[in-house]
């Protein structure tokens, strides 16, 4: 067949990723959240987002459906929303076909939830809320289901582990960011048996990122969560990889509080998880 032209045309790469039964479906939406072109082409900046967030939502699928299937007015909050990729995909993928529940995106700055509320007009996605406010400021008068924090700054992701706990979240989904906080407590530290480990600024960094996803894991842990900690995508596509996947199954866990409290001891330093943990207890 060489040098023939072959009369069989592609479905474009992004149908081939999408992973809902109608593409074309979700085409409007993709549209709308800039994903794709006017033309129907996947837009390359964007590209990576598209990515991130189907892999997220292959790596909570099973878990966000058993949360929703068990809960009779289910509510997944994401928590440092942006454009709400994350919230109006998993609407259009899971929670809009399951015909219960609802997604309540939080978000500080209002012109990303205003764009994001015309988006969930448009598709005609009812049953999604735009709070405009600090994760740590809003308190829903009502318990969630789910909390996903997708690359939520600093210690947005530390609010979001609080949030979670407040609203007895059954499941918590965290792809932390940057981590500047701890990084900073790091450098003011002179003595310390380990201080080689966070000598250069770039360890500081490293190890900082590190110490307080460990720390945010066991929390969760000791807050009586199943934690699965593994990486979102392929480096290539995101240096922010770390997934926490946390699952409630029990009110507490002695023995996680136990190793936390060990860890702490031997480290100079508090993530803000670690601070508002020792508020509550
Ligand atoms: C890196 S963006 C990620 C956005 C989105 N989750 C995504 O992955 O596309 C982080 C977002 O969190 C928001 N943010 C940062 N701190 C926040 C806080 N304390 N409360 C609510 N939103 C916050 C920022 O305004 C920004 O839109």
């Amino acid at each position: 067949m060489r040098g023939k032209r072959s009369t069989l045309t592609q479905a474009p790469e992004w149908q081939a990723l999408w992973p809902g039964p109608s593409p074309a479906q979700a085409e409007p939406l993709l549209k709308a959240l800039h994903i794709l072109t006017a033309e129907g082409r996947l837009n390359q900046d964007s590209r990576r987002k598209l990515k991130q967030v189907l892999h997220l939502h292959e790596s909570i699928r099973r878990s966000l459906e058993t949360a929703w299937e068990v809960t009779p007015d289910p509510l997944l909050a994401d928590l440092g929303a942006g454009k709400s990729y994350l919230g109006l995909i998993l609407y259009d993928l899971l929670i809009g076909p399951s015909g219960k529940g609802s997604v309540t995106s939080i978000e500080t700055r209002p012109e990303l939830n205003e764009a994001a509320a015309r988006i969930a007009g448009q598709c005609g996605f009812k049953r999604m809320a735009f709070l405009t406010g600090a994760i740590g400021q809003v308190a829903l008068d009502r318990p969630v289901t789910a909390v996903t924090a997708l690359h939520a700054c600093d210690t947005a992701t530390d609010d979001a582990i609080a949030f979670a706990l407040r609203h007895e979240a059954a499941l918590v989904v965290l792809v932390p960011c940057c981590q500047a906080e701890v990084a900073r407590q790091l450098e003011a530290v002179r003595e310390h048996p380990l201080r080689q480990l966070w000598r250069h600024p770039i360890q500081r960094r490293e190890f900082g990122s590190h110490i307080t996803n460990v720390i945010r894991a066991l929390v969760l842990e000791a807050a009586g969560y199943k934690v699965r900690v593994t990486e979102l995508i392929g480096w290539e596509h995101s240096m922010k990889n770390e997934l926490i996947i946390a699952e409630r199954h029990q009110r507490s866990n002695p023995q996680a509080q136990r190793q936390l409290d060990a860890l702490l001891q031997q480290m100079p330093v508090r993530p803000l998880c670690a601070r508002q943990l020792s508020v509550c207890n």
